[in-house]
């Protein structure tokens, strides 16, 4: 199995203690209306969720306020260590895992989510392929796989050679320049991170990484989710602020900056992946 490098390197040592600095806690809030949406569509009544590439936990504590009986993992330790300290009450079971080869422990999950490009972190289709049948076979007959990559506009936007962008937010600033030329299909493509951070006292430190994403086809997914004996039930276009918080077909690689698959197992087949 190839190593997924990244996530070692950039969220364990650069980016674990900035990361939430990133992120909006209402955008969690609008994920978490949109998978109960689709488990309704999908006849789906079962409340155990498996939060995959959980990163600090901020999506899986959105869900168990929710009602349902949350289990979350990720392959970086920091990451955890700062889920685990925002669930004071242990409501989520917490644990390391690798998404290509989830520990056979994680079964008979109604839903499974990997949120926001925790795909792209594969770093090719093999990776993808064993990802999405490790996920498969942790799912119940009628169960529901819902995750997001980037694509090609995304890619472009934050990877291309010296596109810089800057988030500020609090006592944290950080900047991502672009280090790959021409971003491109089915390809990796590389962004430098920094990330500043005030200690008090004027001090601020400075931790840089790497970031290694690649972007997947379509065909590519679709093929991981067939291989793995799961019905697609959909790619959807998400983010797109003329239709925030909603699906929208069909997904468009240069326009929107997700694309959402929803795939199900099937109820009759035999249980995919391990
Ligand atoms: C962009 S963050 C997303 C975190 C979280 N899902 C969220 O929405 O805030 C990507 C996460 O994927 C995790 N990750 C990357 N490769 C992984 C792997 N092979 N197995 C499990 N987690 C992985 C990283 O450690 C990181 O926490």
């Amino acid at each position: 199995m190839t190593q997924t490098p990244a996530p070692a390197d950039l969220y364990n040592h650069a980016l674990a203690d900035a990361y939430d600095a990133l992120k909006m806690a209402a955008d969690y809030e609008i994920w978490a209306d949109l998978l109960e949406g689709v488990l309704q569509e999908q006849g789906c009544t079962g409340r155990r969720f498996l939060d995959v590439g959980c990163g600090t936990g901020t999506s899986s504590l959105a869900m168990q306020r929710r009602g349902f009986e949350v289990t979350a993992c990720d392959i970086s330790e920091e990451m955890l260590e700062i889920a685990r300290g925002k669930d004071r009450a242990g409501n989520v079971r917490f644990l390391q895992a690798d998404m290509r080869a989830l520990p056979d422990s994680l079964a008979g999950f109604h839903l499974i989510h990997w949120l926001d490009d925790v795909a792209n972190h594969l770093l090719g289709p093999a990776d993808l392929g064993a990802a999405v049948r490790s996920s498969a076979g942790a799912l119940v007959p009628g169960g529901v796989l819902v995750f997001d990559v980037n694509p090609l506009a995304t890619f472009t936007a934050h990877y291309s050679l010296r596109r810089r962008s800057v988030v500020e937010r609090d006592d944290t600033v950080i900047i991502s320049t672009g280090l790959t030329a021409r971003p491109s299909a089915d390809s990796p493509a590389e962004a430098r991170l920094t990330a500043f951070r005030h200690q008090g006292d004027g001090l601020w430190t400075r931790r840089s990484a790497t970031v290694l994403e690649h972007h997947f086809e379509d065909r590519t997914v679709r093929n991981a989710i067939a291989d793995a004996g799961l019905d697609l039930v959909g790619s959807y276009g998400f983010g797109d602020m003329t239709a925030p918080g909603k699906l929208v077909r069909p997904a468009d690689e240069q326009r929107h900056p997700k694309i959402v698959y929803v795939a199900r197992r099937p109820v009759s087949a035999d249980r995919a992946g391990h």
